[in-house]
């Protein structure tokens, strides 16, 4: 995997020349973040939508509206932090990505994360949740951090969008990002959950944060 880059830009415009993802031949662009976090806390979604697929940025339509609107509520602004996805280009209808489009893309997140090191993860659903704590379920984890052996903490959330169909998951999100708040005020010290026993990463050693998220 290609590493050494000198700016996020680089780094994006290398992956979108070398990657296999086969939504690349249907979408307008790849969409994707180019200023690393000041507050090193990186936000992961699913794949971009139709906003998202002309303007080339990530979270731009109603659901990156609720995501700014929810950071508000806990002070922050779109500019303090950063925001990616499991998927760079869009999928048809917006369908789910499959496995296959997730892999595909898979080193060019990693290779995202290993430039950015960032201070904490947060998981936007099941797509980038799974990739992160494999074999937890979102709906018992969100609003929970979780250790991941890079040593970096995931914070499990669900994605922004749910509200839009589930408006009872709206006060779930605005409870979340509370929690969220919280861990981070404290230092990131409030009750860490394990990666449960039976996924491939709990075996793992801790190891460089390179090669883990690599992983
Ligand atoms: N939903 C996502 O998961 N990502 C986006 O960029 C927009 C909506």
């Amino acid at each position: 995997m290609k590493t050494d880059f000198q700016t996020l830009k680089e780094l994006h415009e290398y992956y979108a020349v070398n990657n296999r993802c086969g939504l690349r031949k249907i979408a307008t662009q790849p969409v994707y973040e180019i200023i690393p976090p000041t507050s090193g806390i990186v936000f992961i979604g699913e794949a971009p939508g139709k906003n998202e697929d002309l303007q080339g940025k990530p979270f731009v339509g109603a659901a990156g509206k609720f995501l700014n609107q929810l950071l508000e509520s806990i002070g922050f602004t779109r500019e303090d932090v950063y925001v990616s996805n499991t998927v760079k280009y869009r999928p048809p209808e917006n369908r789910e990505p499959t496995d296959e489009e997730k892999n595909s893309c898979r080193v060019w997140l990693n290779a995202e994360l290993m430039f950015i090191k960032p201070k904490i993860l947060i998981p936007l659903g099941r797509h980038a949740f799974e990739r992160f704590v494999p074999g937890a379920k979102i709906s018992a984890s969100h609003g929970l951090p979780f250790e991941h052996p890079s040593g970096i903490p995931v914070f499990a959330m669900y994605h922004p969008a749910v509200a839009l169909y589930n408006p009872n998951l709206r006060d779930v999100l605005k409870e979340d990002f509370a929690k969220l708040k919280d861990y981070l005020d404290n230092g990131g010290e409030l009750n860490k959950n394990e990666i449960p026993e039976s996924t491939a990463f709990s075996k793992s050693k801790k190891k460089d944060i390179d090669d883990i998220l690599s992983m």
